[in-house]
């Protein structure tokens, strides 16, 4: 049959073929993104990489060759002229982390580029749409301008002795000039220490916030470059900055301002080409002038201070009298790398209206957003002039509805707003953010209704790329908390949370959150990104930090188990979902350093020596695994990790080498932690959750430590009591050894600790703590109570892997081999996730259907899955009503413990068995 189908669709393609000379295959080309973002404007990378995805309902699809066609103008792609690469046709099924091997790439060249591919049949498919990519500024010494600020208005010393010191006035600063030909291109480039908003004849034109995004300023600035094609005027043209301190010199943490110095700078170059082939380069340099504006203070902590009565109007047009501006100050230019921004910028990404508006005292009104969110607020306001409208900002309320803001530590994040008066106006901050989901609104003119405020959610611009959904609604909740905890702290760089002041890039807290952050976002260009801060982070003598970008000194914080080693696992993590080889290559050095400063410690390979704050299963419940065990247990993980990159990238000594280091721990941990029955030292459930995940058990203990770490779930009458580092593996190793009903049992637990306490308790976001708040004691110390912190939302991962079943091959990394392996359980009647992988979406959908289960999979062109559908043996399983292993693209692999095992190609497919659950 199947062949006879096959035979079929071959003779309708050969006449097909014939008959019309030129055959298209129906395999479409889409999403064509470089360095891993849509038509990105100023890349660095002297050789990017490529990747497209293959759209196709049909059966078995696959791309059998490919060509890449870079352009140095539109009109040339058109004629499909590729100068700058032409691939020719390449035989091969790549799709991803294509690099691009053509001309040489100079600074701010423009690049069009196009995709064919051959399909199964070796049929051709039209073109891809056009996409682009335009190179930034590659030289130091492309740069032309001068950093500029304002003069010193420096106010530190009559703040000493202030508990919280506020930073000078962020700068208004301007230059006209005249363009006289028509413009063919124009091209922004600019960085700052500091954080800039531009402006271009009267329009912001920055798009992005807090650009140019947080760096350890010491080590590299990123520059953000913005087509302004098309927005400038014939004759009179003006250009404008406004300068706030960021993280530069803002407040940072819970440390002061300045962290990394006190003065802000911009240097900026607008690059113009005209329709004649001749240019114009307009740079930052002594002849711009300043002024301070309406912003009487902002800091990314504490909040902004507006007074609308001293906007400039007109400011950013050419026709502005800046007399009564001062010149600026040129200052010195930092010894560092200017480096391309590669990563989504941070922007508004949603609105949310009020949900509700109350009056907890006379005057003060409080509105509810219904969602914990990072950003800020928009206020719209009627009333007169000089009236001094308050917003304070709080993720909960205290029992008398006011806000309750004591675990916002030195955050101030107050936003003040001084009426111009008139018509209605609108304020919306720009260097602020806070982590919020109530608005106190003091100093109001008359009683606001619900629309006064808007929240502006605002994160990295990182696409969604995944859904879950199921039947249980509470269970729904938690996957949208987890979401929006990810959103709420991938801001510039994974933040531990946005409200106190602390909004560190914890490393602990990515690497347990990466693999769910990665079913969530597309976050490859954001940790990309990252594992730089991650390098420059790292101390001379080889130990990773703690937290990235370097906070305090590089000898600060660094080497705790379970944090510093991000640094080889966020890179690992990058490669299997990604299959990206080339982050492994850029860190490689970083990584060797780490482990061989950590080997240099611990010679007799149990982890106890060397640097590193020992956080431990940090918030754990009541259940402390000695940290030799946690630290011992990593650091064998990062030699198989290190072993398996090195693997990827061609380095077969040290795959050996990192092979055999690692079997060296594992031997010492049984021998110092394993009792003979299968024990582990400290008996709580990280130590066996870290022991079975890193595989550290000989393989006939497995099966005991599982007993016994299901025994230690059951004493604590079906509770979990792990910290951070712990309850990443807890559901997916239960799974794993078989335990799934003990899975769900703690899914489906809302007493607390449980993920679902916090729901029953009004969470929009996960909690820090699993106790932030309890019925009993209220809230936890306000020292360190955060309600919008992912590291316990790292579930999300079992949630897409096992509930409705989408994961990784690990043999095969970036998706291309896929595997599907729904667990139908813990009273749900169904259960679905869809994922825009790198090669395409896969959907994994199963419901219960009376007595059968019904599992639909969709699996990209050009790849394949494995499918484990749970059933009982010799009844069968039947695929779109055919026997399966008998349906088109379904091949039988036998049976694995008690799931039945089939390979399909790329297409979509109706599975249906009766369920063993
Ligand atoms: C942060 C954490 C972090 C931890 C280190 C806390 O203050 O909020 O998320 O990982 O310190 O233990």
């Amino acid at each position: 049959m199947k062949n006879l189908l096959l035979f079929l669709s071959l003779v309708v393609i050969i006449l097909s073929v014939s008959c019309t000379g030129r055959k298209k295959s129906e395999m479409r080309i889409a999403d064509l993104r470089c360095e891993y973002l849509i038509n990105p404007v100023g890349i660095g990378e002297p050789q990017p990489r490529l990747s497209w995805i293959l759209d196709s309902a049909r059966r078995g699809q696959k791309q059998t060759a490919w060509r890449v066609l870079v352009s140095s103008s539109r009109e040339k792609l058109e004629r499909d002229q590729g100068d700058l690469w032409d691939t020719g046709r390449v035989d091969g099924d790549q799709t991803a982390q294509v690099v691009y091997s053509g001309a040489g790439l100079k600074s701010a060249q423009e690049c069009f580029w196009k995709v064919r591919a051959w399909d199964v049949d070796g049929v051709q498919t039209e073109f891809s749409p056009v996409a682009s990519w335009t190179m930034g500024l590659l030289a130091g010494s492309d740069w032309k301008g001068e950093w500029i600020a304002m003069p010193a208005v420096e106010k530190a010393e009559d703040a000493a002795g202030q508990e919280i010191e506020t930073g000078p006035p962020p700068a208004w600063i301007r230059k006209a000039f005249s363009v006289d030909k028509p413009v063919r291109r124009a091209v922004i480039y600019a960085t700052a220490r500091g954080i800039f908003e531009l402006y271009l004849n009267g329009n912001c034109v920055s798009q992005d916030v807090f650009a140019p995004e947080w760096t350890d300023y010491d080590k590299r600035i990123q520059y953000r470059a913005y087509d302004l094609t098309g927005m400038l005027a014939q004759g009179g043209n003006a250009l404008g900055i406004v300068l706030g301190d960021g993280w530069y010199s803002g407040y940072v943490g819970w440390r002061g301002r300045g962290a990394y110095g006190r003065q802000n700078s911009v240097l900026a170059q607008l690059e113009l080409e005209f329709e004649d082939g001749s240019s114009q380069t307009i740079v930052t340099d002594e002849s711009w002038r300043c002024n301070s504006g309406p912003l009487l203070s902002a800091d990314l902590m504490m909040g902004e201070s507006y007074d609308a009565r001293l906007e400039l109007t007109g400011w950013d047009s050419s026709g502005y009298d800046d007399s009564s501006w001062q010149p600026v100050a040129v200052v010195e230019k930092p010894e560092v790398p200017l480096v391309a921004q590669h990563s989504q910028p941070v922007r508004v990404t949603e609105e949310i209206g009020a949900k509700a508006v109350f009056q907890p005292r006379p005057g003060v009104f409080v509105f509810d957003l219904g969602q914990n969110i990072a950003g800020w607020a928009r206020l719209r306001v009627k009333g007169e002039a000089g009236t001094k409208v308050v917003l304070r900002h709080a993720e909960r309320l205290n029992p008398d509805s006011t806000v309750y803001t004591t675990n916002l530590r030195r955050a101030r994040a107050t936003d003040t707003y001084i009426l111009k008066g008139g018509e209605e106006e609108t304020y919306e901050p720009r260097f602020t953010f806070h982590g919020f989901q109530y608005v106190e609104v003091t100093g109001f003119p008359g009683v606001p209704d619900k629309d006064a405020i808007t929240g502006c959610m605002l994160n990295s611009d990182t696409p969604q790329v995944g859904t879950f959904k199921c039947s249980n609604p509470m269970v729904n909740q938690l996957w949208r908390n987890i979401l929006w905890g990810q959103r709420g702290n991938f801001l510039s760089i994974p933040t531990d949370c946005p409200q106190r002041d602390e909004r560190l890039g914890w490393m602990g807290d990515a690497q347990i959150f990466i693999r769910t952050a990665t079913c969530n976002m597309d976050v490859a260009a954001f940790f990309t990104k990252w594992m730089y801060d991650v390098d420059d982070a790292q101390s001379q003598e080889g130990a990773f930090s703690e937290i990235s970008p370097r906070f305090g000194s590089l000898e600060a914080h660094c080497g705790a188990a379970g944090w510093a080693d991000a640094g080889v696992i966020v890179p690992w993590t990058v490669y299997q979902v990604y299959g990206d080889t080339r982050i492994i290559e850029r860190h490689y050095g970083s990584m060797s350093r780490w482990m061989d400063y950590v080997l240099r410690d611990n010679p007799d390979l149990i982890r106890k020596n060397g640097r590193g704050s020992d956080y431990g299963d940090w918030l754990s419940i009541g259940a402390d695994t000695p940290k030799e065990i946690l630290a011992t247990a990593y650091w064998a993980h990062d030699a198989r990790l290190m072993s398996t990159m090195a693997a990827a990238t061609g380095r077969t000594d040290d795959q050996r080498r990192y092979g055999e280091l690692f079997e060296g721990i594992r031997a010492a941990f049984q021998k110092a932690y394993i009792s003979p029955d299968g024990h582990i030292l400290g008996e709580t459930q990280t130590g066996y959750l870290l022991a079975l995940y890193m595989d550290l058990l000989p393989e006939n203990l497995r099966q005991a430590a599982g007993e016994h770490l299901v025994e230690n779930i059951r004493q604590k009458d079906w509770h979990l009591s792990t910290g951070f580092l712990g309850v990443r593996h807890l559901n997916p190793v239960l799974t794993g050894l078989g335990y799934t009903d003990v899975a769900y049992r703690l899914l489906n637990t809302d007493t607390f600790p449980s993920w679902l306490y916090p729901i029953r308790n009004g969470a929009t976001t996960i909690w820090e703590r699993w106790d932030g708040w309890t019925q009993e004691k209220g809230f936890q110390d306000p020292g360190m109570n955060s309600f919008n912190h992912y590291s316990l939302g790292s579930v999300g991962e079992w949630l897409y892997g096992s509930v409705a079943g989408i994961d990784l091959d690990p043999e095969v990394p970036g998706f291309k081999s896929i595997v599907i392996r729904p667990c139908p359980g813990g009273g749900l009647e169904y259960a679905s996730a869809e994922y825009e992988s790198i090669r395409g979406t896969i959907k994994s959908a199963w419901r219960l259907e009376g007595d059968s289960l019904a599992l639909d999979v969709t699996v990209p062109a050009n790849t394949h899955a494995t499918v484990y559908f749970p059933c009982p043996e010799n009844v069968p399983v039947t695929e779109s009503g055919v026997e399966a292993g008998n349906s088109e693209g379904v091949t039988e692999l036998g049976r694995q413990g008690d799931r039945a095992v089939f390979r399909v190609e790329s297409g979509e497919y109706h599975f249906k068995g009766v369920p063993a659950i």
